[in-house]
């Protein structure tokens, strides 16, 4: 099993650019299967997003997949499709189930694995097939699978999700896109990966609007054109080299390929501790600042700051000065990486949902595992201002989501290393 090796406490210095957003590809890809011929750029070369190429592929779409220049050209032509999304594709990542939507409404059935529980909570999929049942179809539950039916096709309607969920305001969308009539989505998501997933849809001629958290979606006809889309920038990679900066950069460095506007509660927030940041159209330039102050913030759905860089943001929340507080309320499992933190020398006291962080503690290196995509790079982070050397276990979470991260981190002279 592969590790990582990092020798801690050396200054950052280069320059960073940002890959396309994963989570903005996954939906993107699922929503492929409603076209004919697309091809998508900016695709980050991540073993998430090669899952669900390999789900495409054995639904019977034809994939050219351009690796050196993040390319990816998808061909539907109709025949042979398989309705089904197993569960050894499915059960390595949760996003499979996101096919459930197009397939059930292009080919009028699916038959798609339930993802089940991950190690950052329960996370079920109750929401995603309340509004496929409100949009007509007939949703059975057997043997682990979700088996999902609309015959005569599904019928557009009014649809409030009582929670806000990500997941299922893709898959809604994603099966109203074919639906007679109008569908009203209320209570939407609104991440920026939502509104690329809505322009994507928008170039393969569906009529979509929306405002604040509702969107509409009006029965259109398809285009059979091919069509390109760029994706955009992953604002959680980001975030998370943002906040390596913040700790470890005595110079200023840049971060490149991304727009700052879209992230603003996470700008406003590093800045608000003292992070020294300057935002130009497209690229931060960052600073670290000794005089750091604590602070507490809540994880929200977006706007709001993002559950995905809570790890993140608790190991600079080490390095600041007096006791901060980390609240998280998305997921209920997401403090795994607190013991690991401690175990460096960290002073983490959790109390129901809200981690309480005392600062600044000087961490040291230890033997540490990885348990989930975020709270993996959590540890490289604290790893790169540990003294000593830190040795990640279990790395493979850090490849499902983040493009050449040692390559990244050693152009900016980090001494990182994997065996
Ligand atoms: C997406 O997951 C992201 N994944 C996650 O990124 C991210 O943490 C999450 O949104 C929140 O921002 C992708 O985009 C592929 P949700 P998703 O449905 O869609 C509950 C990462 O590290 N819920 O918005 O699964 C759920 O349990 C990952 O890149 C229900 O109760 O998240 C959670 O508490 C991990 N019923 C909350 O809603 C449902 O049917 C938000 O989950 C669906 C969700």
């Amino acid at each position: 099993m592969q590790k990582l090796i990092i020798k801690g406490n050396k200054e950052l210095n280069g320059k960073i650019y940002i890959s396309g957003s994963k989570n903005a590809t996954l939906p993107i890809l699922a929503a492929s299967i409603l076209g004919n011929q697309v091809q998508l750029k900016n695709i980050p070369l991540v073993k998430d997003i090669f899952t669900m190429v390999d789900l495409l592929n054995f639904i019977g779409l034809k994939t050219n997949f351009i690796k050196r220049k993040n390319i990816i050209n998808i061909l539907n032509i109709d025949k042979n499709i398989n309705t089904l999304a197993p569960y050894k594709l499915v059960k390595t990542m949760r996003a499979g189930v996101l096919v459930l939507g197009p397939l059930l409404t292009k080919y009028g059935k699916a038959k798609v694995s339930l993802p089940g529980g991950c190690a950052i909570g329960t996370r079920p999929v109750d929401l995603h097939l309340f509004a496929l049942k409100k949009l007509g179809a007939k949703i059975k539950i057997k043997d682990g699978y979700i088996f999902a039916e609309a015959k005569k096709g599904l019928i557009g309607s009014v649809i409030r999700f009582p929670s806000i969920s990500v997941g299922a305001t893709e898959n809604a969308l994603l099966a109203a896109v074919k639906a007679k009539g109008k569908t009203i989505l209320k209570n939407c998501a609104i991440e920026p990966e939502i509104k690329d997933l809505i322009e994507f849809l928008k170039k393969l001629g569906v009529k979509i609007t929306s405002k604040g958290r509702t969107i509409t979606i009006i029965e259109s006809g398809f285009k059979n054109s091919k069509i390109v889309h760029e994706i955009i920038f992953d604002r959680i990679e980001l975030g998370t080299y943002m906040i390596a900066c913040a700790l470890l950069a005595k110079k200023k460095m840049k971060i490149e390929r991304i727009n700052p506007r879209i992230v603003k509660s996470e700008i406003d927030i590093l800045k608000k501790i003292g992070v020294k940041i300057i935002k130009s159209k497209s690229a931060v330039t960052i600073k670290r600042n000794k005089k750091l102050k604590k602070i507490n913030v809540t994880t929200k759905p977006y706007p709001g700051f993002p559950t995905d860089l809570q790890a993140q943001l608790m190991v600079l929340l080490t390095q600041v000065n007096g006791v901060s507080k980390i609240k998280e309320n998305i997921f209920e499992n997401r403090f795994m990486h607190v013991p690991e933190l401690k175990r460096m020398g960290a002073q983490i006291e959790i109390k129901n949902k809200t981690a309480i962080i005392k600062g600044p503690t000087k961490l040291t290196g230890a033997e540490v595992m990885a348990t989930d995509l975020r709270a993996s790079v959590s540890l490289v982070l604290a790893g790169l201002v540990a003294e000593n050397r830190t040795i990640i276990n279990r790395i493979y979470h850090l490849d499902r989501g983040y493009e050449f991260l040692e390559d990244k981190l050693k152009s900016c002279k980090a001494e990182i290393k994997r065996i």
